[in-house]
């Protein structure tokens, strides 16, 4: 039996029924429901402030909700926090703060050591893996600070990874990397798939959860389409997730997107 199919018998890794959520009054998310099965790779797409870092913060239980609930492998949030890694939009993040990459990807361990353990041989073998999965095992030394953005993004995932989550949410890893980074971390969500993982991906990149998801959340503060990239990306879900924040174009019966 295969981790994925072995995980389907669990029930959904991600439940999400009628989410309400805002800020000061104003709304967010509207009525968000939708479901992803264990070992699936879900991309969450639509334009600026349609609510993904929103959604992705209720699930960690860092924004309340006014209304509904998620549920990650049947538990509430405020349980099934050891289950989750989160990468934050690179933007929220101090990278003045005097550590090294190294430091920053062993970060990710502390949560699983526990107020008396300190990290051990195994912790830091953990770390260099994680380092190695994206490709800055030669990194290891530098300050954060000097990192570029591209490998900013990939320090984070690290420490994400770092924390052996059974599901990663990422909120906009690929922006920002080039052509060659952003193939390499499209083959790790691949690889992370295989071991039965679960990827919640908030994203701009429509070709990207096009070229490789299972699944896709079309966001526009309610939820427009929901279901395989394949189907869901028609024209008239394009346009009601992105409106003016698109430009679709029609070239022979396929719909190619770009930004404006
Ligand atoms: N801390 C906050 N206080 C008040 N309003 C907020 C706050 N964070 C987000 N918002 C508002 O909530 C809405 C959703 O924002 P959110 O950050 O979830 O969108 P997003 O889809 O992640 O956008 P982006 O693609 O720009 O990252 C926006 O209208 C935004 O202005
Ligand atoms: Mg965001």
């Amino acid at each position: 039996m295969t981790a994925k199919q072995l995980a389907k018998d669990q029930g959904p890794a991600i439940e999400v029924r009628d989410l309400w959520a805002g800020y000061n009054r104003h709304a967010a998310l509207e009525g968000i429901s939708f479901e992803i099965e264990p070992g699936c790779l879900a991309g969450l797409v639509g334009p600026n402030g349609s609510g993904k870092s929103t959604l992705l913060r209720v699930m960690l239980g860092l924004h309340r909700p006014w209304r509904g609930e998620v549920r990650l492998f049947g538990q509430k949030v405020a349980q099934a926090r050891r289950l989750l890694g989160y990468t934050p939009q690179v933007e929220l993040v101090d990278w003045t703060f005097p550590v090294t990459l190294f430091d920053v990807v062993m970060m990710g361990r502390y949560g699983r050591l526990g107020l008396l353990r300190r990290p051990g041989r195994g912790d830091r073998e953990m770390a260099w893996r994680c380092l190695e999965q994206v490709g800055m095992a030669d990194l290891a030394d530098r300050q954060i600070g000097e990192l570029s953005g591209g490998q900013q993004r990939r320090a984070l995932i690290a420490r994400t990874l770092a924390q052996e989550p059974r599901i990663l949410l990422l909120d906009e890893p690929v922006t920002g990397l080039d052509a060659a980074a952003q193939h390499d971390l499209l083959h790790l969500f691949d690889d992370l798939r295989a071991e039965g993982k679960t990827l919640l991906v908030a994203t701009h990149d429509l070709s990207c959860v096009a070229a490789g998801f299972d699944h896709v959340v079309c966001l526009n503060r309610k939820v427009i389409a929901f279901g395989e990239p394949r189907t869901v990306f028609t024209e008239e879900v394009l346009n009601a997730t992105f409106e003016r924040h698109l430009l679709l174009v029609n070239i022979e019966g396929k719909i190619y997107a770009g930004h404006q």
